[in-house]
């Protein structure tokens, strides 16, 4: 594991492991606080974020902050949000399995280094790598479960949210359940 966050992110932005690389405007390698207690984990850059090197930044991205913004957490002060791949897959199609495979490794350096105490899946590609290879957003979403010590949750992706627009309820819920478990676990996000 890489011990420093920047070196971290230096090496990432050289990154040639997979054939993203090839296609990219920029790594995108993800945006907050490093001491983040809360991280988000979302699916992969589309071209907005290629373009800004930033995560969720889109009309997705929008809907995310305003999310955020009704359980007083924001990307600048007390959270984390990363991708599951750092580079753009070509017409936004989803990450092929060699592709995450690739990439999985920055994503693991940066959960060691952030120490999260809580995860937020954003999606079903996240949720599935990383709480249940058989999630099912519709039926799993906004329930807890403990790995390694850290909390984790799967919700909805902000895009899906976009293009299903009644759904948005109900990831609003697993917003306030978010809500209330930054408040039972965590020491300094609110
Ligand atoms: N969708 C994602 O999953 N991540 C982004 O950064 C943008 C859109």
């Amino acid at each position: 594991m890489i011990e420093n966050f920047e070196e971290l992110k230096q090496i990432c932005n050289g990154c040639t492991k997979c054939g993203l690389c090839e296609t990219r405007t920029n790594v995108v390698f993800g945006v907050g606080s490093p001491n983040a207690e809360v991280m988000f984990i979302g699916e992969g850059p589309g071209e907005n974020e290629d373009l800004q090197g930033e995560p969720f930044v889109g009309r997705g991205g929008q809907l995310l902050d305003k999310m955020l913004d009704c359980i007083d957490l924001t990307r600048e002060k007390n959270i984390y949000i990363a991708n599951m791949v750092k580079c753009r897959p070509p017409k936004n199609r989803d990450p092929a399995p060699d592709e995450q495979e690739a990439c999985i490794g920055y994503l693991r350096n940066q959960v060691y280094l952030i120490k999260p105490k809580i995860i937020v899946c954003l999606g079903r590609i996240a949720a599935l790598k990383i709480i249940d290879p058989n999630f099912k957003v519709t039926k799993q979403h906004g329930s807890w479960i403990v790995k390694n010590g850290v909390h984790m949750m799967g919700t909805f992706h902000p895009a899906a949210l976009l293009r299903n627009p009644h759904n948005k309820p109900e990831a609003f819920e697993d917003f306030l359940k978010l809500r209330d478990k930054i408040h039972e676990i965590c020491d300094h996000t609110y």
